[in-house]
């Protein structure tokens, strides 16, 4: 790479820096023009042809041999220095191209003199031509890779080589004669060459007799102009011994292009050369195209190395692991010795054998370069990883509230569990709200929020946050309701209890609003009035802190006739009450001895009780008639129906429910467990088929209950999405009887009972 660059700046700088023009200039200073060269060479190889003769010289001495010119001077040639400028170089090559386009044209004018002609005949075949530029620079791309034989031996070496091929074929010529007009006065055209070469060659002499000499009249010294350019110059590689350079040009109406390829394991040239010539004073246009083609393989010097292929560009290691990219030398004919090295040996070690070994986590660039041939390296780029390094971290909370004066702690556990260090940095966003020491417990300083952030210390980008909110012990900071909905007919009163919170608050006086009076008012100790039908917003906020707040949703029925008829013999109370609830018109709520009907039917929920004493033999028998019938129907479809749990007494009942108070707490117990004497279950009207929990939902069983259970009497009790009306989750096992034309009417209504009979059903505290 290094060495294509070399060249491609080389060759930049020689045909910018005027060794061409100054070439040309020299032919065109020359004074002799009409006079044909006359070479007599001791080796007939050197005969050139059609020469435009300008030397001065008598006698040439090039490469070993003696030309004698017509005047008798000497004068020494270097085969190639087509510019005596004591260099081998893409101008020479390009010199020899615009003199062997002007040779091809129709005129075959020359551009060089006898001295030049010889010196471009690097190939000693007689001719200079586009073989011999292309020789020229392939001997030129050699050099860059310093190279050391003279240009003789350079091709003699690459004509032995087996490989080597060699193709000169003038492609195609196309002549075009027309006459187009007749005398006129000589018109000078120039056009200038492309962005990188200047290549003005300017007015080259040019004599009737190497026209077409059908030109009437004939062509004067000055009257016809050729603007030359070197067109094209492109050269690329596999190899680091390449160069790459190019360069274009304008053309007008007279084109000779001459192209030439050379290509080689290790280079590989592209040329082309543009020679343009504009003659407006001429009657002629003559329009002239040699394509030339020549193909070379370029001299390889087996014993020094070019190249250093590697089996891996890039390697990743963990650390104390070793890995190696097993490297090629090439020409294998060369002292392949090997010289290691690496960029920063804290990351990765190298070995003279090119043995890689992680050291710590990080990237590093291993170099391997030639012994023999130093300019030639190759990079490994490796990247060592550390597999015990913590890559995250889990905390046990990621927020926490507490007082101030309190603290808290959140356990980390620190990623992957066999990483070598989990030691931990922790760091408050705002000491001043809370701190955290280096074990990571927090404690609260004052009122406020902030970040409490744990980092790796092995590993500082990865960390995890906790959020933390100081509270004031003193001051309420939440409050909790036991309950958050109530219905309640026009003219009820109904309490929803408050819990402030922290229980050390020193204030927690309560503050009551109603959204909407006129639906339902509340007073400052929290009763809640319902005063017409609808719904709106009671809220409690905290005296002491007025931005904890709570709300309750509060639905006011409405009471179309009420009449209570309490009527009492020694035995039986009944207290007969009419609404009219927003589902169902009017119902007829009546209190037996304790035990609530609505509209006949026996209620219990979490609003409506049954007395403590109240107690009945067992499963209801018409229940359990229907449920066996139920029972049977299904088994003849496949499906088995089992009574899990039927009659429960209130003793029974406490147990359960105590029980799962003990487990999830009384909040969450609520939700599905009825407090004794709020249970189904104790009137012996409630099944609970196979299995009480939600496996039973994936049951071919449950999906036929769903469709067919009032069909023989039974309501799915607790439905899904009625949580609100029950006030139990939804209980796809739990049936209750109703007798089969209630149930069908249930059923059909899409309702559950509560919304059937307009009640609510929620706990007084
Ligand atoms: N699971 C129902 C609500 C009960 O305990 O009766
Ligand atoms: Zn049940």
């Amino acid at each position: 790479m290094r060495a294509k660059r070399l060249l491609a700046s080389m060759l930049s700088f020689a045909l910018c820096s005027g060794a061409v023009p100054s070439l040309c200039a020299s032919a065109a200073d020359g004074q002799a023009a009409a006079t044909a060269a006359v070479i007599m060479a001791n080796d007939t190889s050197a005969a050139v042809g059609a020469s435009a003769e300008a030397d001065t010289f008598g006698m040439i001495i090039g490469n070993n041999k003696t030309y004698t010119v017509n005047k008798g001077s000497v004068v020494t040639i270097n085969l190639g220095d087509v510019n005596f400028d004591g260099m081998i170089d893409a101008n020479d090559a390009s010199a020899i191209l615009v003199a062997y386009a002007s040779m091809s044209s129709k005129d075959h004018t020359s551009v060089f003199t006898a001295a030049q002609t010889i010196a471009a005949d690097v190939n000693l075949d007689g001719k200079a031509d586009s073989v011999d530029a292309s020789c020229v620079l392939s001997y030129y791309a050699y050099l860059s890779t310093r190279g050391t034989l003279p240009i003789e031996s350079f091709l003699k070496l690459e004509e032995m080589m087996a490989s080597t091929t060699t193709t000169a074929t003038a492609a195609k010529t196309t002549t075009t004669t027309k006459t187009t007009s007749t005398a006129s006065a000589s018109k000078t055209t120039s056009t200038a060459a492309a962005k990188t070469t200047s290549s003005t060659s300017s007015s080259i002499t040019t004599t009737a007799a190497s026209t077409t000499g059908k030109a009437t009249p004939p062509l004067t010294a000055s009257s016809a102009t050729t603007t030359t350019t070197a067109a094209s110059v492109t050269n690329t590689s596999t190899s680091s011994a390449t160069t790459s350079v190019s360069k274009t040009a304008a053309t007008t109406s007279t084109t000779s292009t001459v192209s030439s390829t050379a290509t080689s394991t290790t280079s590989s040239t592209t040329f082309l050369s543009s020679t343009t010539t504009t003659t407006t004073a001429a009657p002629t246009t003559t329009t002239t195209t040699v394509t030339s083609t020549a193909t070379t393989t370029a001299y390889v010097d087996p014993y020094k190395v070019h190249t250093i292929k590697l089996s891996e560009n890039v390697l990743k290691l963990n650390v104390g692991m070793g890995g190696i990219s097993y490297v090629t030398m090439l020409p294998a004919t060369a002292d392949r010795r090997e010289i290691w090295s690496c960029s920063d040996e804290s990351i990765a070690v190298v070995d003279n054998e090119g043995w890689i070994v992680g050291k710590s986590e990080g990237t590093c660039v291993v170099t391997v370069t030639s012994f023999n041939n130093p300019a030639v390296k190759a990079d490994i780029k490796v990247t060592v990883c550390d597999p015990n390094k913590v890559n995250a971290i889990k905390l046990s909370k990621t927020e926490m509230s507490i007082p101030i004066g309190g603290g808290d702690i959140s356990y980390v556990t620190m990623l992957p569990t066999n990483a070598t260090n989990k030691k931990e940095i922790w760091i408050s966003s705002d000491e001043s709200i809370a701190t955290v020491n280096d074990e990571g417990w927090v404690s609260g300083i004052r009122e406020g929020t902030c970040i409490v952030t744990v980092y790796s210390r092995a590993n500082p980008a990865v960390h995890e946050s906790i959020k933390v909110n100081v509270t004031d012990p003193n001051k309420v900071s939440a409050i909790k309701l036991s309950k958050y909905e109530m219905n309640i007919l026009v003219g009820n009163l109904d309490i929803s209890y408050v819990t402030m919170l922290p229980k050390t608050a020193l204030n927690v006086e309560e503050v009551w609003t109603s959204s909407n009076p006129a639906i339902a008012t509340v007073d400052k100790w929290g009763n809640v009035y319902g005063a017409s039908p609808g719904s709106c917003i009671v809220s409690v906020i905290s005296k002491a802190n007025p931005s904890v707040k709570a709300d309750i949703v509060v639905n006011v029925l409405s009471r179309t006739t009420t009449t209570t008829t309490t009527t009492t013999t020694t035995t039986t109370t009944v207290t007969t009450t009419t609404t009219t609830a927003p589902y169902i018109s009017s119902h007829i709520v009546q209190n037996i001895n304790g035990v609530t009907y609505v509209d006949g039917i026996l209620i219990v929920n979490k609003t409506y009780s049954l007395p403590k004493d109240y107690a009945v033999s067992g499963l209801n028998a018409n229940a359990l008639a229907q449920f066996n019938t139920m029972a049977l129907d299904a088994a003849q479809l496949g499906l088995s129906l089992k009574c899990s749990s039927g009659y429960r007494s209130y003793s029974y009942q406490e147990t359960l429910y105590n029980s799962y108070v003990l487990r999830d707490g009384k909040l969450l117990a609520d939700t599905y467990s009825a407090r004794p004497g709020h249970s189904e279950h104790q009137t012996g009207l409630a099944i609970d088929v196979n299995s009480i929990d939600y496996t039973f939902l994936n049951t071919p069983e449950c999906a036929w209950l769903e469709k067919n259970a009032h069909k023989y009497g039974f309501i799915i009790r607790y439905p899904k999405g009625k949580e609100a009306y029950t006030g139990f989750s939804y209980e796809p096992w739990h049936l209750r009887y109703l007798g089969t034309a209630t149930a069908t009417e249930v059923y059909n209504s899409g309702l559950c009972l509560e919304e059937y009979l307009g009640i609510s059903s929620a706990y007084a505290n």
